[in-house]
């Protein structure tokens, strides 16, 4: 068996600017590359999230993996060579193969400028051709691309670079359950969050090869492993003490006021939704019946409620004050009324609400199913 990853796996865009976020950002990255390590995995290609804070941090987070880093396009500004291994030849009984990693040239680098003059990404397809050729060469039979890219750029690379059996799908959020079949090489995806794992079975014969896809769903059915478990719960007391949240009542059965504030932020900016009660009964009352004003507690039901990665959609103006505890826990007035400085005193009107502003946390990912006007229905204050 071979295990490989194909990114957008250690660190998560910074989203906000909060003080902390490069500490919880390493954490999660040391935690995940100590898990691959322990599940002993063969290779990984890295997408644009994990270079949030640049090339040098991924490449001193690679220096702890029991795996290569793959990355054929990804290269030195002075050199024109690449930053990583750009591939990984793997021995079965019979069959040489070639995993090559790649990654979209449209992406950004994360890091500081000053840095990323350092380095550059080149054309994939053209990157492809060459290295394709040299697996052959070395009479890889069955040659992988580990590709993170849209979709569109996995179909580009499927129609000028022949010779590719399967392009294993990284950056776009959806899975299927069956392989794409674009001009002859099988485009696999297995979609986000590890949710679940494409596995491939295949063999191969004098001229053909036989390969058969599964999506497995990886379900409470597969028990949590004990070590991991372990450092899962240290690494959630380590956030906690980076983004301190207290856990809340339940928003039913508690009063509406201050209590179900994460914390009072430090400037007036984002006003809690108990600062709108007095002169919004009405729409206060229409919000706590749904899932938003509900939204903090859905992570603590998961023991997720320290996650920088779920709390920029599950709270309200992570970051936006410089203060690491000044959020507000659920989805409240101003995710989607902006923030409402100098209102109601200086007169000042919000911004209409706009779909655009759902769509920040409605994303295909999260929200499949989003759908503007039904979902606006839902939300509307008057029913
Ligand atoms: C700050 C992030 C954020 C913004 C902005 C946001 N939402 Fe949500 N929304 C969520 C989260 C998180 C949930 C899930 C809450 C839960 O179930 O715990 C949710 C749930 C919902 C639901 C309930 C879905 C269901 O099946 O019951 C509807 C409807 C909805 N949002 C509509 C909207 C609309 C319309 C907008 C824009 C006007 C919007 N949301 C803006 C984060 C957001
Ligand atoms: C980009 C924004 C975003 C991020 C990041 C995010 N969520 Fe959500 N989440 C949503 C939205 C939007 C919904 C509502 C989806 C709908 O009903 O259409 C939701 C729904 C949920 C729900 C309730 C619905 C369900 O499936 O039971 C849970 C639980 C949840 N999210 C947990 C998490 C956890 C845990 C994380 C972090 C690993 C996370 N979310 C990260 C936006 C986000
Ligand atoms: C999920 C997004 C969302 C959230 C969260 C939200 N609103 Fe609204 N609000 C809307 C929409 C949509 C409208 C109506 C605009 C429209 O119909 O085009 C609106 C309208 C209003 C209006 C204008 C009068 C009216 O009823 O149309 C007030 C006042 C208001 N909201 C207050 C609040 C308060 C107070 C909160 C927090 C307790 C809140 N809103 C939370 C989406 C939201
Ligand atoms: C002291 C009273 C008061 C408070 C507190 C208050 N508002 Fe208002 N709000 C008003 C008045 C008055 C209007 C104008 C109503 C009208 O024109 O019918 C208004 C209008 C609105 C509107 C309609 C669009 C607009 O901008 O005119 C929204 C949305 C709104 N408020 C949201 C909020 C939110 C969110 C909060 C909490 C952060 C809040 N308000 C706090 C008094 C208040």
């Amino acid at each position: 068996m071979i295990l490989v990853d194909t990114g957008d796996l250690l660190y998560y865009r910074p989203p906000t600017g909060h003080p902390n976020e490069k500490k919880t950002g390493d954490l999660k990255a040391a935690l995940y590359t100590k898990t691959y390590n322990l599940m002993g995995y063969d290779a990984f290609t890295p997408g644009e999230l994990d270079f949030s804070f640049g090339v040098g941090e991924i490449v001193r987070m690679s220096k702890r993996a029991n795996f290569p880093f793959l990355l054929a396009n990804l290269m030195f500004t002075q050199s024109h060579k690449p930053v990583f291994k750009p591939y990984l030849i793997k021995e079965l009984p019979g069959v040489k193969i070639g995993f090559l990693g790649l990654i979209s040239k449209e992406v950004s680098l994360g890091g500081p400028p000053e840095e990323n003059k350092k380095y550059y990404l080149a054309d994939p397809i053209e990157v492809a051709k060459k290295f394709v050729a040299e697996l052959k060469k070395k009479k890889c039979r069955v040659i992988v691309v580990l590709g993170h890219m849209e979709l569109a750029g996995q179909e580009m690379l499927a129609k000028n670079v022949p010779g590719i059996q399967f392009i294993l799908s990284g950056h776009v959020p959806h899975h299927q359950p069956h392989p794409l079949d674009a001009n002859g090489s099988e485009i696999i995806m297995a979609g986000s969050r590890g949710e679940h794992l494409g596995q491939v079975d295949f063999f191969v014969e004098q001229k053909r090869i036989y390969s058969h896809f599964q999506l497995v769903t990886l379900s409470a059915e597969f028990a949590d492993h004990p070590q991991v478990q372990e450092w899962l719960v240290q690494y959630k007391a380590d956030l906690q003490k980076l983004i301190q949240t207290r856990p809340q009542a339940s928003p039913r059965r508690s009063p509406p006021a201050a209590r179900r504030e994460v914390v009072i932020p430090v400037t007036p900016l984002y006003m809690g939704e108990n600062h709108c009660i007095s002169c919004h009964p009405q729409q206060h009352q229409s919000w706590t019946g749904t899932a938003h004003a509900r939204a903090y507690q859905a992570l603590s039901q998961q023991n997720k409620s320290s996650d920088p990665t779920c709390l920029t959609c599950h709270t309200t103006g992570l970051g936006v004050v410089k203060n690491p505890n000044a959020f507000l826990a659920n989805v409240q007035c101003k995710a989607c009324h902006g923030p409402a400085e100098g209102h109601p005193e200086l007169r000042r009107s919000l911004s209409p609400v706009a779909e655009d502003q759902c769509r920040k946390c409605h994303n295909p990912g999260n929200s499949p199913n989003f759908k503007y006007p039904t979902y606006l229905q839902k939300v509307r204050h008057q029913k």
